[in-house]
């Protein structure tokens, strides 16, 4: 079942991303050497509370923290611990907000410090994936158009998107329909439609698309141990095409 929303449904949803952009602007001026991952994810609590939202991804089918912290060959999921940052590490931050009803879910992959051409190089390309989908984004066009030009933007250069995980449609639950694959797939594809809120997050790895999750039930990494990169931003569907939600003002 997929849920279209109305236009003061929208606002409220960019409310919510708007305090999780601003999570992880925060989030994202605090990484050095030296943090410990569980020191962003109280930052990130505290930040939403006085913001008045919700952290939505705690307990969320029983996750244990607020925010998710994916270090390196970490692809997504990463709990947050004692680790410690190091320079030349890669981070991913993922993080939802539940406000008035309605799920906000965003993610980028930050640098610690000075990092190697390579992982800047991984970095861009998925950042750059994730602009060449939205692009897609209009009522017409189908799902797998958004699917087809993440997976084309990173083969192109070099690299390769992870399977095992996919984007989604997103309002009064984090997991909607439809799927966002960052593949193409043989599977008929809705037509996008306006009204559509679609989380958008290539997870793009460095080496070969395999991944393994963690004893810990929930760190997904890469098989081979290179590392990966996701970006992620929940984009609304209206007659003049997208909106990127929480970037500005509705
Ligand atoms: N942010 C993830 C997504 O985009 C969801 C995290 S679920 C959690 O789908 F349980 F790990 F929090
Ligand atoms: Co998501």
């Amino acid at each position: 079942m997929i849920y279209l929303k109305s236009r003061e449904e929208i606002k409220i949803m960019n409310r919510a991303n708007q305090i999780v952009l601003k999570v992880l602007d925060v989030l994202e001026e605090r990484i050095r050497p030296g943090v410990r991952t569980k020191e962003l994810d109280r930052i990130s609590e505290d930040i939403t509370v006085k913001e008045g939202g919700i952290p939505a991804f705690k307990n969320y089918h029983g996750y244990p923290a607020s925010l998710c912290v994916s270090v390196n060959d970490e692809v997504v999921h990463g709990i947050p611990s004692d680790r410690v940052l190091k320079e030349g590490d890669i981070v991913s931050l993922d993080f939802g907000v539940l406000y008035q009803g309605y799920y906000g879910d965003a993610a980028r992959t930050c640098p610690v410090g000075e990092i190697a051409l390579e992982d800047e190089k991984l970095i861009n390309v998925t950042k750059k994936s994730l602009e060449a989908g939205i692009k897609q984004v209009k009522e017409g066009a189908k799902i797998s158009d958004i699917s087809k030009a993440i997976e084309d933007y990173v083969v192109k250069n070099g690299f390769s998107v992870v399977r095992d995980f996919v984007g989604h449609g997103i309002g009064k639950n984090l997991h909607e329909e439809p799927q966002v694959p960052n593949f193409y797939t043989e599977k008929p594809t809705y037509p996008i439609k306006c009204g559509m809120v679609l989380a958008i997050e290539p997870m793009v790895n460095a080496g070969s698309s395999e991944v393994l999750i963690e004893k810990d039930g929930w760190t997904v990494k890469t098989k081979d141990g290179e590392r990966s990169a996701h970006f992620e931003y929940s984009v609304a569907v209206v007659e003049d095409g997208p909106i990127v939600l929480g970037v500005s003002n509705l």
